[in-house]
């Protein structure tokens, strides 16, 4: 897997390489050079499929019907159907027309070439830098790219020297590797700290003359999320309750890294498939958008058993020869004692409260009831023993009053309240004794 990885970054790599354009899609293709170095313009229409081996290529300067020399002396020629400068100067920017013809196919495509300077006090221009990006973590490469036209009278490729930032020495580095056959920098461990511009270089030698030919490379790096190692989402080591006969989905998950994890289930030792033919597992894997994948498995107890209480189910993964272990163990639901503790508090109180406002709003009814069921046997004593309920005090024998006061106190009051309430009332005048009275009256004042 790694490997294959690798492979991938390597192709993406390559592709980010071919050049800045494509022929299909630009009616005038931009190519660039810098001042002082050879370059070699190839025709953007040669790409197009359909075109007949035996074709002929010819340029021309824009609006100039002479084709460019075929001297390979000249400063400026065509060879092997590429437009040649050896080396550019700034006068060259323009635009090329390369001229495609076969047997009844005819062509004409322009090209612009730009010259640029160097930027000040820089060894590259930043408008012509091609570029690459790497993962962090991960081996990666830098690519010197388009030298593969320029080799040595012996077809040799010439040493090529890097710079980073224009500064040589930075691959005293021991994660950097020189790759010298493939033109290119190994990069061990990419990190944050590798992204910058190298610029490579390499001394072309042409008709007994030397060049500087150079590319810069403005590589990106991205940040790739650590490898998390592997851990259970669920379960956690719990109980789930589950009443018999009840439907549960038994699931697994596991969060990771790495795609490919194979969680599975496994309870007395055996399958869940071989403990019970109904539990069939299913499995499914989904990679979230921060890189990390879920793997997970589930299956189906549709109706809960008594044996299903006996096990633990246990779910499985195992990760570098390593296995992880999670489980779950189903209970039938517990009586729920404290349920009803708090229910039974609730409702005596509520009983308590209840009974006490009808005692009080009701409490001469009681106690008149009680009198009334259990007077045969309790005489004059009442229950809260007390021989009378009220003490009757009245104006005694005005003349002026005809008697009114002990009427009422002596006959209207004990009609009302004793034969119709029950009341037992002490009514001064009738129910005193000869000396209490006088006692009453001693200790009132
Ligand atoms: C290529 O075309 C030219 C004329 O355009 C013809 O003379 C020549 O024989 C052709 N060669 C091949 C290999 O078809
Ligand atoms: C290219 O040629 C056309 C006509 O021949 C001319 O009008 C135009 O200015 C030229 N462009 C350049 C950039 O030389
Ligand atoms: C040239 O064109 C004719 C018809 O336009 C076609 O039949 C023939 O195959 C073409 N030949 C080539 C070499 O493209
Ligand atoms: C050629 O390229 C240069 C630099 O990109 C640009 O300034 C110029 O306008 C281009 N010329 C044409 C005719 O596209
Ligand atoms: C790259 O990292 C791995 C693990 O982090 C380490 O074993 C290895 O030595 C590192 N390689 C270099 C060249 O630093
Ligand atoms: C790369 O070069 C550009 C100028 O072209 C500069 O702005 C940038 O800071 C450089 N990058 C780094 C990482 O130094
Ligand atoms: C190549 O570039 C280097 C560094 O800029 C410079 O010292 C050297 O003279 C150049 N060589 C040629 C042939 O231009
Ligand atoms: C993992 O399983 C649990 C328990 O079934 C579930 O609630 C959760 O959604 C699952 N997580 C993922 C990412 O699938
Ligand atoms: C579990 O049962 C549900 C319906 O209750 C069904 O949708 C699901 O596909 C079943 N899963 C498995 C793994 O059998
Ligand atoms: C869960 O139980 C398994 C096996 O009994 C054990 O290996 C694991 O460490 C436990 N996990 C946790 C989080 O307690």
């Amino acid at each position: 897997q790694q490997k294959m990885t690798s492979t991938l970054l390597l192709i993406s790599c390559l592709v980010l390489l071919i050049p800045l354009f494509s022929a299909e899609e630009c009616l005038i293709c931009d190519y660039f050079v810098l001042v002082g170095e050879p370059t070699a313009v190839s025709c953007p229409i040669v790409t197009f499929p359909g075109l007949h081996s035996n074709y002929s290529l010819t340029w021309y300067k824009n609006g100039s019907a002479t084709p460019v020399t075929t001297e390979r002396r000249a400063r400026i020629h065509q060879r092997e159907g590429l437009l040649w400068f050896i080396p550019a100067t700034l006068d060259d920017s323009g635009l090329y027309e390369c001229d495609v013809r076969s047997r009844n196919h005819s062509n004409k495509k322009t090209i612009n070439l730009t010259v640029f300077k160097n930027d000040k006090s820089l060894c590259f221009n930043g408008k012509m830098k091609f570029e690459q990006k790497l993962m962090s973590t991960k081996t990666g490469k830098i690519i010197c790219p388009d030298l593969e036209l320029f080799k040595d009278e012996d077809n040799n490729q010439p040493e090529v020297h890097w710079y980073k930032e224009c500064k040589p020495g930075f691959l005293e580095d021991k994660r950097l590797l020189l790759a010298e056959g493939e033109n290119a920098v190994l990069i061990n461990n990419v990190t944050v700290q590798d992204r910058g511009n190298y610029t490579c270089r390499m001394v072309y030698t042409y008709m007994g003359r030397q060049y500087n030919i150079s590319r810069t490379i403005s590589l990106e790096v991205k940040e790739r999320p650590l490898q998390v190692r592997p851990e259970f989402i669920y379960p956690k080591n719990n109980t789930i309750q589950a009443e018999l006969g009840s439907h549960v989905v038994m699931e697994c998950n596991v969060s990771s890294g790495i795609n490919g994890l194979i969680p599975f289930w496994q309870v007395n030792d055996k399958d869940v498939d071989s403990f019970d033919s109904t539990y069939r597992e299913q499995f499914y894997e989904e990679v979230t958008s921060h890189g990390l994948a879920v793997s997970g498995t589930k299956f189906n107890i549709s109706q809960v058993k008594q044996k299903d209480y006996a096990h633990k189910f246990f779910c499985h993964f195992i990760y570098g020869s390593q296995e992880f272990t999670a489980y779950i163990k189903l209970e039938p639901p517990a009586q729920n004692i404290q349920g009803y503790l708090i229910g039974g508090g609730v409702s005596l109180i509520f009983l308590v409260f209840f009974t006490l406002s009808i005692y009080k709003i009701f409490k001469v009814d009681i106690v008149l009831w009680y009198r009334d069921s259990c007077h045969p046997f309790l005489g004059k004593k009442v229950s809260d023993e007390k021989i009378y309920d009220a003490y009757v005090l009245y104006p005694k024998n005005r003349e002026s009053c005809l008697y009114s006061s002990d009427i009422f106190a002596l006959k209207i009051l004990p009609e009302v309240l004793e034969r119709q309430c029950g009341y037992n009332l002490f009514i001064f005048g009738r129910d005193d004794l000869p000396g209490e009275g006088k006692l009453s009256e001693d200790k009132l004042h």
